[in-house]
């Protein structure tokens, strides 16, 4: 008799919880989508079969089934019992208001395993705020991924302070199962890192706009043409211990022109007023209201390529 497949639930089926089932069903697990709303859901089964078509055409999906196989992994229930049910893994994707995640987890924390892994897909909310109230907050962890998950697939991991010990290594696990590129907080940190980093480098840029050093159109090319470059398959730490003979030697060239510079940031400037008007007056300049749609599927065609790229180079 075949192995029997683990059972995934997947709450919430909008942007991201449609991600999530596409990638799970990719590793044959047996995954079971719920929503509050049922529109929205027959809206993500259509959503989800179209992209799985789209990604076939691509060469982009993942794993050894068929976009049909795939679609076939997945099913969806209007009974959030029969969601998590036996669900070895739960992928928590409602909107980020705590008393909403929270008013979940207090319906399904007497139905589900001792044994199952409670993620939650939350941006910013701290799992020792999530869990503070649920029994099962010992198999609680934040699994933080990165939109479009498809095509930047890492995800920052964040377990509760009362995790078990298998939680972050079973985790990791699961996540590089479905081939997503997982990174372990040793603590948990408001915005975790990868919002950290975001929000640093847009206050700079916004500081910079602000102070009348670069246009808008400026900003974007120092990180698209520049920064954005490396980025793509190296980080900043790299970058640097490359950049000269190792770290020792970076600190010795540069640490004191760095520390120069770094001396002149200021504390974040106010979002809105003057600048925001101005922002929003450059960008339309580049990309019209009416031509948003347009440019997103401009972006997610060249993301597209650039993950066909990076497929084929780690296969080299
Ligand atoms: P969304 O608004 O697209 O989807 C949320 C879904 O949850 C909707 O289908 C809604 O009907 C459903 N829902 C609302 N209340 C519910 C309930 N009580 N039970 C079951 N379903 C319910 O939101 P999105 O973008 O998918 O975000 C979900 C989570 O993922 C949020 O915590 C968000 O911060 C996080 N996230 C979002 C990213 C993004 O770029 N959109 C990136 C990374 C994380």
């Amino acid at each position: 008799m075949a192995a029997k497949r683990e059972k995934v639930g997947i709450i919430g089926s909008g942007l991201i919880g449609r991600s999530w089932s596409m990638l799970f069903a990719a590793a044959d697990y047996d995954v079971c989508l719920y929503d509050i709303d049922e529109k929205q859901l027959s809206g993500a089964v259509q959503d989800i079969q179209k992209q799985l078509a789209l990604l076939d055409k691509q060469g982009l999906l993942r794993g050894q089934l068929s976009a049909d196989q795939q679609f076939k992994n997945i099913s969806t229930t209007s009974d959030l019992s029969q969601c998590v049910e036996n669900a070895d893994y739960i992928q928590e994707c409602v909107p980020e208001r705590i008393e909403l995640k929270t008013a979940v987890y207090s319906r399904i924390d007497p139905i589900i395993k001792d044994t199952c892994i409670l993620a939650s897909s939350a941006s910013a909310l701290l799992p020792s705020k999530l869990a503070a109230n649920i029994q099962h907050k010992n198999r609680f962890i934040v699994v933080h991924p990165t939109n479009p998950p498809f095509y930047a697939p890492l995800v920052e991991l964040v377990p509760s302070p009362w995790a078990d010990s298998d939680i972050v290594p079973t985790t990791k696990s699961i996540m590089e199962k479905i081939r997503q590129v997982p990174v372990i907080l040793k603590k948990e940190i408001d915005g975790f890192v990868l919002n950290r980093i975001q929000y640093a480098i847009f206050k700079e840029s916004w500081r910079l706009i602000k102070d009348g050093v670069i246009s808008v159109e400026g900003l974007d090319k120092v990180m698209s043409a520049g920064l954005g470059r490396r980025y793509a398959f190296m980080g900043p730490i790299e970058t640097a211990y490359l950049n000269a003979d190792g770290m020792y030697s970076y600190a010795e060239r540069y640490a004191e022109m760095i520390q120069g510079i770094m001396a002149t940031f200021r504390e974040p400037d106010q979002f809105g007023g003057e600048t925001l008007d101005q922002i929003q007056a450059e960008m339309e300049q580049l990309v019209p209201m009416d031509t948003l749609q347009e440019r997103r599927k401009w972006r997610d065609r060249r993301l597209a390529a650039l993950a066909q790229l990076q497929k084929k180079l780690n296969e080299e």
